[in-house]
C-alpha cells in the first residue's frame, strides 16, 4: 500500500495584528512578561464577522491551486477546529460548498490542539487504504471567538489562523519512503477540567446566566497544562523515534505545536535536539490551537527549512488532555 504524502501546504491568518503592547492597554500585563513566559510577541485576530469557514476556504483554495488539483477531484475534507462557524452543519460542509468539491464528503474533528495531527493521520488512512486520491486536511481556529479578553491567563496566549494540506498517495517508485510513517496518539480525560469551555454544550446549554458568568469562554489552569505538556511531548517523541530505530539525530525537522516557547525548548532539550532543527513561529502567531502545525509547516517552507527527503517529527499536546507524535518523510 502506498504511503499518504503531503503535496501542498497553505497557511492563512487574518490581517489584523494585536501586539503585546496592545494587550497592555486592555489588561494588567506587560510585553516583557508575555515574551518571557510564552515567547509570544503578537497574534493575528479576525475582524468581527470573519468565520472559521472563511479562513478554511481561503487556505484550501490556495492549497488546491498550488497542487494544481481541481476542487471537483477532492474526495474528502476534514476540518480540525474547536471554533466551527456553528455546531451544525459541520464546517467541512460549508467549505465543501464554497470550494465546489462536488463529490467530496467530510467532517469536523474537535480535539483542540491535537486536531490537525489526528486529522492528518485519519486522512492518511483513507489514502493508504486506496479509498481516496485527494484528501484535504484543514487545521484552523478563530480562537478570538471563544477567548475572554479580560482574562490575562488565556487572552495573551491565543491567536487566529491555520492552514490546509492536500494528501495524495505516494506513487513515486524510487521514493517509496516518502509520506506518513508512524504515529502515537493518546488521550487522558483526567485533564479535562484543566482546559475547557464549560457552556454551550448539552451539559450547560446557553442561558442568560451562562453568558453573564462568562462560561462560554476558554478556562485554563495554565500550570497543570504546562506540566502535562512538558512531560508528555518529549515522552511521545522519544517513544516514536525508538520504536522506529531512530534518535533525535535522525530527525531533520521537528515541528511542535506552538503553545509556549518554554514547552518547545524543554521538549527539544530532552530529545537533545538543537533548536536549529525546530520550527518556531509562536512569536508571530501565538497559539492558534488546531492551526499551529499547518502554519508552522507554511513558515518552514517559506524559509526553505523543509526539503524533499527530510525526516519530520510532529508533536502536539492539548485539551482533553490529548497528545500525539507523528513521523513523516517529506516529499517535495
Ligand atoms: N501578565 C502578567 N502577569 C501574569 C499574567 C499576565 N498575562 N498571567 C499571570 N500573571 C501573574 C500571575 O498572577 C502570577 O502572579 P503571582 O505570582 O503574584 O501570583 C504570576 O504571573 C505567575 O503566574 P503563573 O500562572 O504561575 O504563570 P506561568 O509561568 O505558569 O505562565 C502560562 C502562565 C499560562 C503562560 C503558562 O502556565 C502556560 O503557558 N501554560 C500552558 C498553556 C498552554 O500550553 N495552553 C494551551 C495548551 S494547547
Amino acid at each position: 500500500m502506498p504511503r499518504a504524502k503531503i503535496v501542498s501546504v497553505a497557511g492563512v491568518v487574518p490581517p489584523k495584528v494585536v501586539t503585546n503592547y496592545d494587550l497592555e492597554k486592555m489588561i494588567e500585563t506587560s510585553n516583557d512578561w508575555i515574551v518571557e513566559r510564552t515567547g509570544i510577541h503578537q497574534r493575528h485576530i479576525a475582524e468581527k464577522g470573519v468565520t472559521t469557514s472563511d479562513l478554511c476556504y481561503e487556505a484550501a483554495e490556495k492549497c488546491l491551486a498550488q497542487a494544481k488539483v481541481d476542487a471537483k477531484d477532492v474526495d474528502l475534507i476534514i476540518v480540525a477546529t474547536i471554533t466551527p462557524d456553528m455546531l451544525l452543519p459541520a464546517t467541512a460542509c460549508l467549505v465543501q460548498k464554497r470550494l465546489g468539491c462536488n463529490k467530496a464528503w467530510g467532517f469536523d474533528m474537535s480535539i483542540a490542539c491535537c486536531g490537525f495531527i489526528y486529522a492528518l493521520q485519519v486522512g492518511g488512512e483513507f489514502i493508504k487504504s486506496g479509498a481516496h486520491k485527494n484528501v484535504l486536511v484543514i487545521g484552523l481556529d478563530v480562537m478570538s471567538s471563544i477567548i475572554d479578553f479580560t482574562d490575562r491567563q488565556t487572552c495573551i496566549i491565543f491567536g487566529d489562523g491555520g492552514g490546509a494540506v492536500l494528501l495524495q498517495p505516494n506513487d513515486e517508485k524510487d521514493n517509496e519512503d516518502v509520506g506518513l510513517i508512524d504515529f502515537i496518539f493518546e488521550v487522558d480525560g483526567n485533564g479535562g477540567d484543566s482546559l475547557c469551555l464549560p457552556a454551550g454544550g448539552s451539559k450547560m446549554p446557553a442561558t442568560q446566566e451562562t453568558v453573564e458568568q462568562k462560561q462560554h469562554y476558554v478556562k485554563q489552569d495554565g500550570k497543570v497544562v504546562f506540566k502535562y505538556a512538558t512531560r508528555k511531548m518529549p515522552e511521545l517523541c522519544v517513544q516514536i523515534l525508538e520504536r522506529n530505530g531512530l534518535t533525535g539525530d535522525d530527525v531533520d525537522v521537528f515541528i511542535p505545536h506552538q503553545a509556549n516557547l518554554r514547552i518547545i525548548t524543554s521538549a527539544a532539550e530532552r530529545m537533545k535536539m538543537p533548536m536549529e532543527k525546530v520550527i518556531v513561529n509562536i512569536g508571530e502567531f501565538g497559539n492558534t490551537t488546531a492551526g499551529t502545525l499547518p502554519l508552522a509547516m507554511h513558515s518552514a517552507l517559506k524559509e526553505g527549512r523543509l526539503k524533499k527527503g527530510d525526516l519530520v517529527l510532529f508533536a502536539s499536546i492539548g485539551a482533553g488532555f490529548s497528545a500525539g507524535a507523528l513521523l513523516m518523510r517529506w516529499g517535495y
